[in-house]
């Protein structure tokens, strides 16, 4: 009996344990940590799922999230252009969104019309730059105006480039990058030895932004849905389990920590510190980084925003999330591998090899 239950104990100790990545729950409390303007990401993109749920969940029609939702993205773009971010690609209707309902459609057209003629005083005050990412001619007149106008009046604004995805499938900008760059061989203005990563990069939507740093989706779905393949290869994905209309800035601003504490590499490796520049193991925290600025001052940029006080993550918020669709998600490195059937493996683990 007890070599039985010391020979399990042993075994369990010496069974090879499969690592699972960690989805860090965006729910968990964690401590209140000032984010640096150099740990910020320069490019945030948000997949905004989740509003049609928001208002079933209420007994409200579909329009009713929709209409939430939009009050959520305004302030999120305000949150942006305090903090300093370079650039934030919202995705707001995909080429397979035409195929919802037509009040549905309808009820998101007409919030997008009303959205752009409230916003844009405001906006353009900001020296935001809006892009419009995906097919402006498929959009009914007059949102199509409407988006045109907003374009033209930005365009040389700045500020934050805020990109607004309508109409927009990532395959189909990928598609269209490269018949853009197929016509240009057939023109004789390029040789098709010319076309590098660089070059098809400056065919897409996002030309004028860096590549996406950090993705945000929320509703709990875990998925790229389409969106930006391109620009988020290397992105850092955090997941949020509250539907978009109830994302507001101190979820943001979690996000953010979240992605702060990433340890981005590239393909690369990146180098533990020598024993001689280790912090001694009794040493005092390390004082905040140096605050470099988030991105380069163009001439006639607008004031730098009093960014790093106000990224630090409000201690409210760390309270618990309200009842509804706020399971966190899992924190699959903790559970057991039972526990946690429906996280990601970690492919990079040989245990794991060939099952993801
Ligand atoms: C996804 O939730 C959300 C959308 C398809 C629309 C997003 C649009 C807005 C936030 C507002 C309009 C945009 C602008 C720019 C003013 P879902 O409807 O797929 O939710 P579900 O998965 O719960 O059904």
């Amino acid at each position: 009996m007890f070599f039985d239950k010391l020979t399990r104990m042993l075994n369990d100790i010496l069974r090879p344990k499969p690592k699972y990545i960690t989805v860090t729950p965006v729910n968990s409390a964690g401590p209140t940590q000032a984010l640096p303007p150099s740990k910020l990401p320069r490019h945030v993109a948000i997949i905004m799922d989740g509003n049609g749920r928001w208002a079933t969940s209420r007994g409200l029609p579909r329009s009713a999230g929709h209409a939430a939702g939009t009050e959520a993205l305004r302030d999120i773009i305000r949150a942006s252009d305090d903090y300093g971010i370079e650039a934030l690609s919202l995705y707001a209707f995909s080429t397979e969104n035409w195929s919802r309902s037509k009040e549905e459609i309808q009820a998101l057209m007409s919030l997008l019309l009303k959205y752009f003629n409230s916003e844009i005083d405001e906006l353009d005050e900001k020296h935001v730059k809006i892009t419009i990412l995906g097919d402006v001619d498929g959009m009914p007149e007059p949102q199509r105006t409407a988006l045109i106008n907003a374009m033209e009046r930005t365009k040389d604004n700045t500020g934050l480039k805020l990109n607004i995805a309508l109409n927009y499938g990532g395959r189909a900008e990928l598609t269209r990058a490269a018949r853009l760059l197929a016509e240009k061989v057939q023109r004789g203005e390029l040789a098709p030895e010319d076309i590098d990563e660089d070059l098809f990069a400056a065919q897409l939507y996002t030309a004028e932004s860096p590549d996406v740093d950090l993705l945000i989706r929320t509703s709990g779905e875990m998925r790229t849905s389409n969106f930006l393949p391109w620009q988020l290869t290397y992105a850092e994905m955090v997941f949020d389990t509250v539907y978009w209309p109830d994302f507001d800035r101190a979820r943001y601003l979690k996000c953010l920590r979240i992605y702060a504490e990433r340890d981005r590499r590239f393909g690369g490796v990146n180098e533990p510190p020598k024993p001689s520049e280790a912090p001694a193991p009794e040493a005092e925290p390390a004082a905040a980084e140096p605050q470099e600025p988030a991105k380069e001052a163009a001439p006639d940029a607008p004031e730098p925003k009093e960014a790093a006080p106000e990224t630090a993550v409000p201690e409210a918020d760390n309270a618990a999330p309200e009842a509804e669709n706020t399971a966190p998600v899992e924190e699959a490195a903790q559970a057991s591998p039972a526990e946690a059937s429906d996280t990601v493996r970690d492919t990079n683990d040989p245990d794991e090899e060939g099952k993801a």
